[in-house]
């Protein structure tokens, strides 16, 4: 278990921030680590081509390495959206063939694959909300049997961003080397947070942003492409990911190769000398307290949660069918009216998506900040 760590980050006593799923704070190293950036930029003497490079594969190895890969695999990305549409872009599908995601998926890992859809004939097929159980919604079994000859792609989440419903990619990822499909994951709510076995999972492209369970800044994220895909079309052509852009003088001599491995893909301008080193300190921070330890010390406060709610007549999942640091909480006689700015009123901050109330601690929430949550909460029901 990990402690507490709420010292290590800007958050007044008073305010139960329980809305990482929305955007996590900035840790303060990371916030000064930023602040150095932009006096640095006051100063652009002080910045020499090799700085285009060091900070920003120090980060990729940081990150291959938490997620357990190598730094070959990893691209920098400015979003969930620009990740998975190198994904679509590459993937050839079949005509009347079909790309799967679930029902209520977020768009950005919908949007790219509707157009991949429509120029190439092929359908989406959406797996529909499974049955409502005492234990909560199961989606592994719904997806296994969506799953059939027909899939070329399966676009899905770690767990559903309404609510944490945990999906089971391990299995899924078995079915889908039968059927010969491939995975593309969006794990922006669930990496940094939920241990994944990418070994036995292996995706053909898996991406995360930074701004929410990264603990980074926005506008900053991670593509992972597996190695078949590495001789792939990137989405922009810039010159930092072409091979030999470490020698600026020879910029001019154009060169059609790239930097070796994933480095294709990255944006343009990746070196980000602003973003980069608040991304840099969080995963440092992150890789120090383990994505285990975090899931485990997370799973202990959303349980007590979940508790607390269950005593009050309202509903969660069972812990095996959902997210170790994501409930979704849902309210038998509807959504109270007002329910996100009474809690507002009160500095407890959660989400509403659908009808689920969405609570995402983390390793800064307290026991007061729990009990700020239910007080508010009696309040309001
Ligand atoms: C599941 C999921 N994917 C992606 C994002 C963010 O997408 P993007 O980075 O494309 O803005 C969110 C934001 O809430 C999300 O919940």
């Amino acid at each position: 278990m990990i402690p507490n760590q709420r010292a290590l980050f800007d958050m007044p006593d008073d305010v139960a921030y329980l809305n990482c799923a929305y955007m996590s704070p900035l840790l303060k190293s990371a916030a000064k680590a930023g602040e150095q950036a932009i006096a640095q930029k006051r100063r652009p003497w002080g910045t020499f081509p090799e700085d285009f490079f060091t900070q920003s594969e120090q980060t990729r190895a940081l990150f291959a390495d938490i997620i357990g890969a190598d730094a070959d695999s990893i691209a920098f990305v400015p979003s969930a959206s620009y990740g998975i549409t190198i994904a679509a872009m590459n993937i050839p599908v079949g005509e009347g063939q079909e790309i799967l995601v679930l029902s209520e998926q977020f768009p950005s890992n919908i949007y790219p694959w509707e157009r991949a859809a429509q120029e190439q004939g092929a359908d989406i097929a959406t797996v529909s909300a499974p049955a409502m159980t005492p234990d909560g919604p199961d989606w592994t079994p719904a997806i296994l049997d969506a799953i059939s000859e027909r899939t070329d792609v399966i676009a899905l989440p770690h767990c559903h961003w309404t609510d944490g419903a945990l999906i089971d990619l391990v299995t899924i990822s078995k079915k889908a080397r039968k059927v010969g499909a491939a995975l593309v994951l969006d794990v922006s709510q669930s990496l940094g947070t939920m241990p994944l076995n990418l070994a036995k999972i292996n995706p053909d492209f898996m991406v995360a942003p930074t701004y929410k369970w990264l603990l980074g800044p926005y506008a900053m994220g991670f593509l992972y492409v597996a190695p078949r895909w590495r001789d792939g079309r990137p989405l922009e052509e810039n010159w930092l990911n072409r091979k030999g852009s470490e020698d600026f003088a020879g910029l001019v001599d154009y060169e059609d190769d790239y930097q070796p491995g994933a480095r294709r893909f990255d944006m343009g301008e990746r070196a980000n000398f602003q973003l980069m080193p608040m991304t840099k300190r969080a995963l440092e921070q992150i890789s120090e307290w383990r994505v285990d330890n975090i899931a485990a010390t997370l799973q202990t406060k959303t349980d007590a949660i979940a508790a607390r709610a269950q005593e009050m007549g309202l509903t969660v999942s069972a812990s095996h069918l959902r997210a170790p640091h994501f409930l979704g909480v849902r309210f038998p006689a509807g959504v109270p009216d007002g329910l996100l700015e009474a809690l507002a009123k009160e500095h407890v901050y959660v989400s509403l998506r659908g009808t689920s109330m969405r609570v995402t601690p983390h390793l800064y929430t307290t026991n007061d900040d729990v009990d700020q949550l239910f007080a508010a909460l009696k309040a309001v029901l």
